[in-house]
């Protein structure tokens, strides 16, 4: 392929070439829109680090996701911020806790949006943990049963999948067995596979309330510096029985999400997080860069990296745009 016999520039020369010969192209389908739901009513409350995104009671919870679903967006995560917050997390097992209770207005309201939940306890722990601690750490067998616990009353109150996303060994072999044993054997799960501890969850803990009260998350997320890792513990979550493989953060770990594209044949979500979604925000609120363009690049990128899925705040903003079909993806 030489130059002056090959020309790279003849298949851009225009649009409609341009089109002809696109490799990646994204859907409105593809997007996974992530809401924050607080006890309480008439709450509305703006993320600091956040712009355009909220933590709600459920009434507006409902408005918002009734204009997500009319954009198209097929499915909605959830997260909870409940009244009280306890040692062992028991808002996120609780039959009217504040995500059973959010499922099961939208699943009246809005029955054709998907619900998914996300499953963890440091939404509901005092510690901001994502599981029990003992002597210091969080102990592993002690949280699989309270996750098989809370991903069962997520689906008994009408969720249509479960995301945990705690990190513990073993949490979706414990949470498949709790859902087949309940008669749930066709509810999917979405592993959050490879979750690396980042620096990039930050705007997420204002949202969730969820910062670690003492120490890190180190101990059960992964290292990012590792890459055979998140090999090995996809391979975990495919063999438990998983049915979606989630790669979080998203940006900084385009690598990790092609890795895994590569290695198994499940569909692949990627979580494109808050901190990349307030930096962007940040940027173009500057105007220092276009923030519409960089956003449907940095969805491209993932849907090239090999992502079928993608959970953004930017859902809404991408569904529109690809609706006005004023930008080419
Ligand atoms: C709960 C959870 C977190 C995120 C999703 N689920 C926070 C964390 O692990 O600290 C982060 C999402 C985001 O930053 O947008 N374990
Ligand atoms: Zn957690």
């Amino acid at each position: 392929m030489f130059y002056p016999t090959f020309r790279a520039r003849r298949i851009r020369g225009n649009e409609t070439f341009r089109r002809m010969v696109k490799e990646t192209t994204l859907s409105v389908t593809d997007l996974i829109y992530p809401m924050f739901s607080a006890f309480g009513k008439g709450i509305k409350k703006e993320i600091g680090s956040m712009p355009g995104i909220y933590q709600q009671s459920i009434e507006n919870v409902l408005e918002e996701a009734q204009e997500v679903f009319e954009l198209g967006v097929p499915a909605v995560i959830l997260f909870g911020i409940p009244e009280v917050k306890d040692a062992i997390g028991s808002d996120a097992y609780a039959e009217h806790g504040i995500i059973q209770e959010t499922i099961r207005a939208l699943k009246k309201e809005i029955p054709g949006l998907a619900v998914i939940t996300d499953v963890c306890m440091c939404e509901y722990t005092d510690h901001g943990h994502c599981g029990i601690i003992k002597d210091g750490d969080v102990d592993n067998d002690a949280t699989l049963e309270l996750l098989a616990r809370e991903s069962l009353s997520h689906v008994q109150a009408g969720a249509d999948m479960v995301a945990p996303s705690d990190m513990m060994d073993g949490r979706v072999a414990a949470i498949r067995e709790t859902l087949d044993n309940n008669g749930f054997s066709k509810i999917p799960i979405m592993s959050y596979a490879a979750k690396y501890a980042s620096g990039y969850y930050g705007p997420f803990r204002e949202a969730a309330e969820s910062t670690p009260q003492f120490g890190d998350r180190r101990s059960y997320q992964m290292d990012p510096a590792n890459r055979l890792e998140a090999v090995r513990e996809a391979r975990m979550d495919v063999e438990e029985g998983a049915d979606i493989l989630m790669v979080k953060p998203g940006l900084p770990y385009l690598d990790i999400l092609r890795e895994l594209r590569e290695e198994f044949d499940l569909p692949m979500a990627v979580y494109n997080v808050s901190g990349e979604y307030s930096m962007i925000k940040a940027a173009g609120l500057k105007g220092w860069i276009d923030e519409d363009r960089v956003v449907m690049e940095t969805m491209i990128s993932f849907k090239r990296a090999g992502a079928d899925l993608i959970l953004t705040y930017h859902a809404k903003d991408v569904a529109r745009m690809l609706k006005a079909g004023n930008v080419i993806y």
